[in-house]
């Protein structure tokens, strides 16, 4: 079964084909990064108006000499995701799946995260899935496609909100993330002790906190008479020197706080097989810190680079999980139940 998938729920625009949930055939993403940079965020309004632009030269590409009359299904993230950003995907999939008469599967944004190590790994159930990203930072306990539940989450930033907040501090730009993990290389991760977020309480052994790691980060930097945010342009070499050494400090506290609970779920379950996906996934930090698992004699399934930030592959990937069990996604509003009638052959 081939999957035209459609992912516009942030900033990428993203389309995808993908044969039975596993073979991607393409995977194309036009990322907006560099046109939000200046605003050090991502502006809504302005994310809308270029996914309107880009979203049928990203799907003609990603088809890339296929005809639609080859495509079998489409899918579309449906949330969650900035509104405007969603509406251009879920409409563009909309008419595509109605004008070729095919079933049109929406897929939750966050589940197709965590699909993602999937296209590259046959991973069997039950695991652990970390799911760490800009939005959203969740550890699952996975018995199958349709039968999963969330241990914990956040309870306040998300890890890679805390990246890009840190990142804005430190005077790097945006997104925070890449540059964090690549200016991290050059400093020394004992030169700052910074507090990992929640204590080890039963209430919070899956849970994560990032705010107040954000914070400390800015209060350190106050007590060592720094001004932020650090001004790349004016600071004096001796701050400037520093600054590999904060991101490495804040790398570690903020990965740390992740292996150590998913460490806790596994020990907890009994389940010893994990998988990491997300943009902050890419973290090559977190990459290596989760060997330590593979040490315990954990399997341990990585997202592949390109499938860990926002992608169309992991997205028509899920909706063939999805459709395979017969699931209808979530369609509960008016204009949902409506597609799903087109899906099922009667409009
Ligand atoms: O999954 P994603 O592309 O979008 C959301 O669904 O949020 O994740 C974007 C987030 C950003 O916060 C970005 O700073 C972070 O992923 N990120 C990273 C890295 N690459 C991207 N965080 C840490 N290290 C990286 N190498
Ligand atoms: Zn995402």
């Amino acid at each position: 079964m081939l999957i035209l998938g459609i992912e516009t729920s942030c900033d990428e625009t993203a389309a995808a084909v993908v044969r039975d949930g596993k073979e991607v055939l393409s995977n194309a993403v036009y990322s907006q990064v560099e046109i939000h940079a200046p605003f050090c965020g991502v502006v809504p309004e302005i994310a809308s108006r270029n996914h309107l632009k880009k979203v049928l030269s990203v799907i003609e590409s990603a088809l890339s000499g296929l005809g639609l009359d080859e495509i079998d299904a489409v899918a579309v993230s449906n949330g969650p995701g900035l509104v405007g950003s969603l509406l251009v995907g879920l409409s563009t999939a909309k008419s595509i799946a109605y004008s070729r008469n095919i079933p049109l599967i929406p897929v939750n944004h966050i589940l197709g995260h965590l699909y993602a190590p999937h296209l590259d790994h046959d991973i069997e159930f039950p695991y652990i899935g970390l799911v760490v990203s800009g939005g959203h930072s969740i550890l699952y306990r996975v018995e199958s496609y349709t039968d999963y539940e969330m241990m914990g989450s956040t309870i306040d930033d998300a890890v890679g909100e805390a990246f890009d907040k840190v990142a804005k501090l430190l005077g790097l730009g945006y997104p925070g993330g890449p540059v964090i993990d690549r200016t991290a290389k050059n400093g020394d991760p004992g030169y700052m002790d910074l507090p990992q977020g929640l204590k080890n309480n039963e209430k919070d052994r899956y849970n994560f906190s990032y705010s107040g790691l954000k914070t400390a980060v800015a209060f350190r930097l106050k007590h060592m008479g720094i001004e932020t945010p650090i001004d790349p342009a004016t600071a004096p070499e001796s701050v400037k020197r520093i600054v590999p050494d904060v991101c490495a400090s804040f790398q570690k506290a903020a990965v740390d706080a992740l292996y150590h609970k998913t460490l806790n779920a596994v020990t907890d379950t009994g389940i010893k097989r994990v998988t990491l996906s997300g943009g902050v996934a890419a973290n090559s930090y977190l990459r290596e810190k989760f060997s330590e698992l593979e040490k315990r004699g954990v399997s341990v399934y990585r997202a592949g680079l390109e499938y860990c930030g926002d992608n169309a592959a992991m997205i028509a990937g899920r909706a063939y999980a999805d459709y395979q069990s017969g699931r209808e996604g979530d369609m509960s509003t008016e204009a949902y139940s409506r597609i799903a009638m087109i899906r099922k052959g009667k409009r």
